[in-house]
């Protein structure tokens, strides 16, 4: 939440900072604003809404040019997203330049004695405290790194920090505590930002920072120590994508271009897991066998979209080692008190790496002395680094706000991990295993194939948008249960519709009050070559909603003649082994819900009242 990027170096620091607020926006879009150093003062601009508005008024009123500046892209947290809350904040001598991600929460104690002092805050915002107060810390040390340390001793929550002075014209200082910030080294210049994808034009070579650490950057050199100033030990690494990857290549929206991408992002993540005789090795993952052998139970902590993957996993989990799996959302675990030891096996699955709710749910796991295992997608991210071993999925950068590569991916990255399981303790056998993966490594083309017959569900959504309709229900059984709940979830965050997603056979008890005539309801039906149980009961639920007036949208296996004749809309994808259906049945619900995003007006990258990465609790 919130995007971050400082920089110093030789280019027109406003050209450099605005192209990197350009790769965050999808952190946060509700304000944005810039300060450059130019001639020993600092020249700010700032503006409600999108970057775009922050760039007409840099059209309108010109900002000197200066090589060192940071800016900021906001998701509204302490203060509406006006003008006047938009960062950078200034302090009253307007020396000192802030921008801010994450909560200061004794913000209001430190406002209050910063009042007392005579100190007159101009927002509603926690951040502006903090550039108060290095003024006053860099009136009696002249060091802007010393007084950001300083401050950062005194500060309680999450945050990352970037501040310029301009009385040091040609540094930029940075700080991080529990939200992300990475330094890209260039040739005579070097960037902060909250993202990779902020500087990937300039350069590939980037710096992890770690927790509690501050950075003094420089054009020839960074300096990191910790908020006591001792020099500390960072991670350097090379990127390895390009610019290209963070464009969007023709598309008219990113979302568009990562859904088809997912045949290669699915491919990708099977890549080098696989051994010559097609067993799955993933010695990457660094987590000792006698770990997992050990282990008797796994927790799955995850949010959105993830926590879908993870209530699949489940399935996969449990079905092929027989281990029990508990699915929980990162946000509530560990407030219930969780029954976690040594023996537990916590997987924590994030595409940015970043979200603090699963960041705080893996670090209590981790308190309680359970093992952690990472799926995420962002290399050098938070939650990996915490963890005590990590798979990552080749998704590539995701930049829409609604994840969809990411969740194929992470999907992918699940059943490896179950599979894997199943292995090192002996409860599958190696052609049962070299047979899944056979499966699973077809996926992507079926992937393909689905996104080939995409048009009948482009023309369904706008249907649906024309007819003003305003609710649309999901339901499915077993892995289409999270299927159900994704494709609502996809529609809610995109097309602002109520949508729910519901097990197909709890309808009975409660849900089915909501049918009426001409209601929209997809369902997501198991595979009739599978249990078929499943099948035929879902065959009836279909029976009992279209007898109260449903209109049946239903996605079913091709040649599925038992479904055809109660689907008033039929969406047919490729014969799957029943647990890896989602990875295909999953792509035409992303599909429905962009089109009809797009036919309602709607912003498809960048839905209102969201953000990508969510770095607040
Ligand atoms: O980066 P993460 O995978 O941890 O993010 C978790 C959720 O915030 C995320 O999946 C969110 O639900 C998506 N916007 C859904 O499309």
């Amino acid at each position: 939440m919130c995007g971050i990027v400082g920089y110093v170096g030789g280019q027109p620091a406003l050209d450099v900072v605005i192209s990197g607020l350009k790769r965050l926006e999808y952190r946060g879009y509700d304000s944005a604003g810039v300060t450059v150093l130019a001639d020993g003062q600092l020249a700010a601009a700032k503006k409600s809404g999108k970057l775009a508005n922050l760039e007409k008024e840099l059209a309108a009123r010109p900002l000197p040019s200066g090589t060192t500046g940071i800016g900021h892209t906001r998701w509204a947290t302490h203060g509406a997203p006006t003008d006047a809350n938009a960062h950078p904040h200034l302090d009253n001598s307007g020396r000192v330049g802030v921008v801010h991600n994450g909560i200061i929460e004794n913000f209001a104690a430190l406002r209050a004695e910063l009042a007392e002092r005579g100190h007159a805050l101009a927002s509603e915002t926690d951040t502006e405290v903090v550039a108060h107060l290095l003024a006053e810390e860099f009136s009696s040390c002249g060091d802007l790194a010393e007084s950001m340390r300083r401050v950062c001793r005194r500060l309680e929550g999450a945050f990352t920090l970037v501040a310029v002075h301009a009385d040091e014209p040609d540094v930029v200082v940075g700080a991080r505590r529990n939200s992300p910030l990475v330094v890209g080294i260039g040739a005579g210049e070097s960037f902060l930002a909250s993202d990779v994808a902020a500087f990937i034009a300039h350069t590939r070579e980037a710096v992890e920072l770690g927790q509690d650490q501050v950075v003094e950057l420089r054009r020839e050199h960074v300096t990191v120590t910790d908020f006591d100033g001792v020099p500390a030990d960072v991670r350097a690494y090379h990127v390895d994508w390009d610019a290209s990857a963070a464009e969007k290549g023709g598309y008219d929206y990113f979302m568009l271009k990562e859904i088809a991408e997912q045949p290669k992002a699915v491919a990708d993540t099977l890549l080098g897991r696989i051994d010559a005789g097609g067993s799955l090795t993933l010695d990457e993952v660094r987590m000792p066998a006698s770990v997992l052998r050990e282990a008797d139970k796994v927790v799955i902590v995850a949010c959105g979209t993830a926590f879908h993957a993870g209530m699949i996993a489940k399935y996969a989990i449990e079905h092929w080692t027989r281990m029990p799996c508990e699915v929980e959302l990162a946000s509530e675990f560990r407030y219930r008190d969780p029954i976690l030891d040594p023996r537990t096996l916590v997987i924590a699955i994030s595409q940015s790496g970043e979200t603090m709710d699963t960041l705080m749910a893996l670090r209590h796991a981790r308190e309680q002395g359970a093992k952690v295992l990472a799926i995420c997608n962002t290399n050098g991210s938070t939650i990996p680094r915490e963890s005590d071993a990590v798979l990552y999925t080749h998704a590539g950068p995701e930049v829409a706000v609604a994840s969809t590569k990411a969740f194929l991916t992470q999907l992918v990255a699940c059943y490896l991990v179950a599979l894997y399981l199943g292995q090192v303790r002996g409860t599958k056998w190696g052609d049962e295993i070299g047979s899944v993966i056979r499966e699973l490594s077809a996926i992507a083309t079926q992937v393909d194939d689905v996104l080939g017959t995409m048009e009948p569900v482009r023309e369904l959504a706008r249907s649906v948008a024309a007819a003003g309709k305003n609710t649309v229900l999901f339901l499915g059984r077993h892995v289409g249960y999270p299927v159900a709940l994704e494709g609502a979830l996809k529609l809610k965050e995109l097309a602002y519709m109520h949508a729910e997603g519901f097990a197909a056979g709890e309808l009975k008890h409660g849900p089915i009050a909501l049918i009426e005539d001409d209601l929209p309801v997809v369902v997501v039906v198991p595979s009739p070559r599978g249990r078929s149980v499943l099948h035929d009961k879902i065959v009836s639920n279909i029976q009992e909603i279209r007898a109260r007036g449903a209109r049946t949208i239903v996605i079913a296996e091709r040649g599925d003649a038992a479904v055809a004749p109660y689907a008033d809309h039929l969406i047919e994808i490729p014969p799957t082994p029943t647990l890896l259906q989602p990875l295909v049945a999953t792509v035409p619900l992303q599909v429905f819900a962009c089109e009809l995003a797009t036919a309602r007006g709607n912003e498809v990258d960048q839905p209102r009242n969201l953000a990508k990465s969510v770095t607040v609790e």
